[in-house]
């Protein structure tokens, strides 16, 4: 995933919705596919490009949790949060994997590896609770599995 911001590439993703303002959400979620987060050049050429302001811009990312404005780790682990989960211990799971990575949710280890997120279901209810390692789901996941799945990221924890 191309992390630094190329000013040809943005105009090439915001054209592909027909550089319309009323696409500004479908051009934020290509951004983050792209990109992994939606940077402050981001912004600034979007809402260029939109013909928008860049508070009209920076409202949108901030309304949706899903756009993240800081370069995300090398890994993102997503806990999830939802009822299910949180029934069979999601919360005690995200408390030791925050403990353990010494970050908060949202955020990203010091080494840049790891970056945790909450998730809300990953339609694995049955297999709670559930988590997702970039595009990796697993389930019925135990704080001693999570340890060995964040070392098999090669994060040395
Ligand atoms: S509630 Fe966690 S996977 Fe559905």
């Amino acid at each position: 995933m191309a992390k630094k911001h190329d000013a040809a590439i943005a105009t090439e993703i915001i054209n592909q919705f027909g550089a319309k303002s009323e696409m500004l959400v479908q051009v934020l979620h290509a951004f983050v596919q792209r990109y992994g987060y939606i940077s402050e050049d981001a912004i600034r050429q979007i809402a260029l490009e939109l013909n928008l302001s860049r508070a009209d811009v920076h409202g949108v990312v901030s309304f949706y949790h899903d756009f993240r404005t800081t370069e995300p780790g090398q890994h993102i682990v997503k806990i999830c949060q939802a009822e299910s989960c949180q029934a069979m211990g999601s919360r005690e799971l995200t408390a030791h994997a925050e403990s353990k990575l010494g970050i908060a949710m949202h955020g990203t280890t010091d080494d840049g590896q790891i970056s945790l997120e909450p998730v809300y279901c990953l339609g694995n209810c049955a297999c709670s609770p559930a988590i997702m390692i970039d595009e990796k789901v697993y389930g019925r996941v135990n704080k001693d599995q999570l340890d060995n799945l964040i070392q098999d990221c090669g994060a040395n924890r």
